[in-house]
Order: C-alpha cells, then sequence, then structure tokens
C-alpha cells in the first residue's frame, strides 16, 4: 500500500505547439508524471478533452479548466488512495464524470488520463519493476516487442501541403526477426523517401508531406523507396493504411470525396471498397484502419466481409476504445482489429477492458499514439505489457515519435535473450466471423 499524497497538473505544450495536461503524482516515495497526448481526426464518440475556449489566450485551444479539475475535484476524490489499486482510482475518477453523455466532457479526459497514467507509473516505480511490467496485472513478464505501423507520408487532415485525403501510408517492417532490425528497415526506407523527395515538407506525425496529384501517387512512392533498398516489399515490408475515411466523407450526399486516379471523385461506400480492394495486391497492403465513415456500419461490414480473412481491418473512429462500440462492431463483424488510444476513453482501467474485450472476441489490438504528442512514452509500454504484436507511433523522426521507438529499444535491451519479435504473426488474428487471415500462415 502506497497512498497519493499529492497531486498537481500543469499546462504544457504538446508537438504541435498546443497546450496540454501534465500531471505530477505523489507518493511518500516517489513522484511520478504522465503527460496527455492529443487528436486531430478525433473520432466523434471519444471521450471529451477539456478546453478552454478563451479564445484570448491559445486560440481557445488553452487546458487551465482541466489542469484546475486535477487540482480539485480529482485531487480531492483520489488523495490517500492506494497507487496499487489502479482500478479504485480509475473507478473514482470515472465517477467524476456528470456529464450527461458520459463522456468525461465536464472533468475532461485529458484531465483524468494524466492522473490515471501517473498512477501506473508510481506504482511501478514503488515495486522497482519497469512499467511494462506493471501495467498488466496478468503478464508481469511479457515479452513480445510489437511491429512498428511507421507513418512515412501524411495526408489528410495531418498534411495539407500533400493536397491527397488518406491520412497515413504506414510501413509495416514485419518480415524480420527483430524488432531493432525492423526499425532499423523503416529508418533506412524513410530516408530513401526523403532522398527521392529531395526534401519535402512534414506532416504532424513525421511523415513526408509532399505535394501529389493523387492518392495512388504516395503508394507508388512508398514502393519505389522501398525498392531502392535492400528489402523486400511483400516479403519483408508492407503498407498499412489509414485513410481517416469520417474525414472526406460527405454527409450531406452519403458519399466519399477523394482523389482516384487523379481525378477528385464522389464514390459510395462500395466504390470505396472496390478502391482499397484493387489496391491490396500491388502495394502488399496488410492493414487498413478507418476505411469507411464513423457511421458507415454497413460499409465496414460489407468490407469486412469481403477482406476480413486478407487484411488487417482496424476501427479506430469506429470504436474509439469504448466496448460499447466495439460490442456491436463484434456483433456485427465490422472489423477484425481495434486501435487502442488511451486518451479515446479517458482512464487505463477502461483502456484494459476494450482490450481484454477485443482479445476474447480474437481481434487484434494496435496500441496508438495521437497526431499530437509529448515526451510521454507510455504507449511504448503498454504494447509490450499487453504483448499487443503491433504498434503505431508515426515516422522514424521527430523526437515526441521516436521517444516510444527508443523506448521500446530500451525495453528489447531489457529483455535481451527473452525479447520476441513475432513479425508477420503479430497480424494473424481470428476475425470475428471468420476464423484466421488466409494469406499469413
Ligand atoms: P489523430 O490521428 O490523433 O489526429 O486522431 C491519428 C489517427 O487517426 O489514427
Ligand atoms: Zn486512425
Amino acid at each position: 500500500m502506497s497512498k497519493i499524497q499529492n497531486i498537481e497538473a500543469m499546462q504544457i505544450l504538446d508537438s504541435r505547439g498546443l497546450p496540454t495536461v501534465e500531471v505530477i503524482l505523489e507518493t511518500d516515495k516517489t513522484k511520478s508524471n504522465a503527460k496527455v497526448p492529443s487528436g486531430a481526426s478525433t473520432g466523434e464518440r471519444e471521450a471529451l478533452e477539456l478546453r478552454d475556449n478563451d479564445l484570448d489566450k491559445f486560440n481557445g485551444k488553452g487546458v487551465l479548466k482541466a489542469v484546475e479539475n486535477v487540482q480539485t475535484a480529482i485531487k480531492n476524490a483520489v488523495s490517500g488512495m492506494d497507487v496499487f489499486d489502479q482500478k479504485g482510482v480509475d473507478n473514482k475518477l470515472i465517477g467524476l464524470d456528470t456529464s450527461p453523455q458520459k463522456n468525461k466532457g465536464d472533468i475532461g479526459s485529458n484531465a483524468t488520463l494524466g492522473v490515471s497514467l501517473a498512477v501506473a507509473r508510481a506504482a511501478a516505480q514503488e515495486k522497482g519493476v519497469e512499467l511494462f511490467q506493471h501495467l498488466n496485472p496478468e503478464n508481469p513478464n511479457p515479452c513480445v516487442l510489437p511491429v512498428p505501423l511507421m507513418n512515412i507520408l501524411n495526408g489528410g487532415k495531418h498534411a495539407k501541403s500533400s493536397n491527397i485525403e488518406l491520412q497515413e501510408f504506414m510501413i509495416a517492417p514485419a518480415g524480420f526477426d527483430s524488432y531493432s532490425e525492423a526499425l532499423r528497415a523503416g529508418v533506412e526506407i524513410y530516408q530513401k523517401l526523403k532522398e527521392i523527395l529531395k526534401g519535402a515538407a512534414v506532416g504532424d506525425e513525421g511523415g513526408f508531406a509532399p505535394a501529389l496529384t493523387t492518392n495512388e501517387d504516395a503508394l507508388e512512392l512508398i514502393k519505389k523507396a522501398v525498392g531502392e533498398t535492400k528489402y523486400k516489399f511483400g516479403e519483408q515490408i508492407f503498407i498499412a493504411l489509414d485513410p481517416a475515411a469520417s474525414e472526406f466523407y460527405d454527409k450531406d450526399i452519403g458519399k466519399y470525396r477523394l482523389k482516384i486516379k487523379g481525378k477528385l471523385q464522389e464514390v459510395t461506400s462500395k466504390e470505396l471498397k472496390e478502391f482499397y480492394e484493387s489496391l491490396i495486391e500491388p502495394y502488399h497492403i496488410i492493414s487498413i484502419e478507418d476505411g469507411f465513415d464513423q457511421n458507415d456500419w454497413a460499409g465496414w461490414i460489407d468490407f469486412t466481409k469481403a477482406n476480413g480473412k486478407k487484411i488487417q481491418i482496424i476501427g479506430d473512429d469506429l470504436f474509439v476504445t469504448n466496448v460499447k462500440y466495439l460490442k456491436r462492431g463484434i456483433e456485427e463483424g465490422a472489423a477484425n482489429a481495434i486501435l487502442i488510444k488511451l486518451n479515446q476513453i479517458g482512464t487505463l482501467s477502461e483502456t484494459i477492458e476494450t482490450m481484454d474485450m477485443a482479445k476474447k472476441a480474437g481481434m487484434k489490438c494496435v496500441i496508438s499514439h495521437r497526431s499530437g504528442e509529448t515526451a510521454d512514452t507510455t504507449i511504448a509500454d503498454l504494447a509490450v505489457a499487453f504483448e499487443t504484436g503491433q504498434i503505431k507511433t508515426g515516422a522514424p523522426a521527430r523526437s515526441e515519435r521516436t521517444e516510444k521507438y527508443n523506448r521500446l529499444l530500451h525495453i528489447e535491451k531489457i529483455l535481451g535473450e527473452k525479447a520476441v519479435y513475432k513479425g508477420l504473426n503479430s497480424f494473424k488474428y481470428a476475425a470475428p466471423q471468420s476464423g484466421a487471415q488466409a494469406h499469413i500462415k
């Protein structure tokens, strides 16, 4: 038992230079902290990140109300509680949510998450173990390092300069024997792409953002970059996409608006499905996240029915790390994987509950950063702790991204001989309605 003695919070800056929350928590023996990330292409059902909306300061983006909530309501509620009682603390935080939508709208998910993670860090420090050895009470000795899904070309809301709608073009270095080799391959491809582009702007997640004429250009560029390295496309290197389709879905006309074959087109869900299907083989696509709008359940279900045995289909905005939406997705067969973002739900315990539900349904969990990040590396430990086998944490550039990759290098070193990299096997899942993926045996 170790009691929470004091909690403080501060307004700091994230990687976009926007305010975010840092929490500092003290027990008798330790001092821990946690910094909260922030999304840009957020799902409409996410827990609410509290912003001040005071246009005089940071254009309304300040988080002083969330800071205040940590230092008053939250501090009052959890002071004296045991840092080893993560569930108890998280339940207290959840109990402070009096918003009608139950989305932490008045307390702020940025306030609750900061405290929840600082508690976990304090407990690990007091136990004298690494964070990844503490986070999953059912597995104190995890050893699986994740395949990094590295976002090397940015579009959509994260990179307006690229002029394409699909948000993330990631490489998945899955055909390697260790995390560090896979990371090295990813870095070399990233550098090759930089050479090909002769320098280009970068998007919010550190991937390049060159001006392109159509979405397929991005895939061609990556294919070319991989081709100019020694790595084998389709054996060692695969592509993962996050179109973030809610961002280019036009509700009024019920169609998606994006550039295909060099032309801006308005397409139905079915046509979009066919477009994705046409890309899978030529570009060795292994995973598609948010291929459809967050309310286009029918589109998701059709796509998963047709392709769920072939590729990984991840719900991000669709599920928002929330058991309520995940349950529906499982029942209806809407996806075979879920993106896990702590701040979409606001506490560690709720995040774990969501991962449990996914795992039981045979779905893969992919731990993810946000486009607005800090130097906090908790997600690297979370990926190892739950042996999810996959992590999404941006380009291998900009410290807020590389800090997570570097933390995984440290964990690999700590584990030594015990470290396991499952590579392609990390993409093996039992799709809710189907069984194991066909082409990954
Ligand atoms: P976000 O983007 O952090 O801006 O929401 C990441 C994603 O869509 O996966
Ligand atoms: Zn996404």
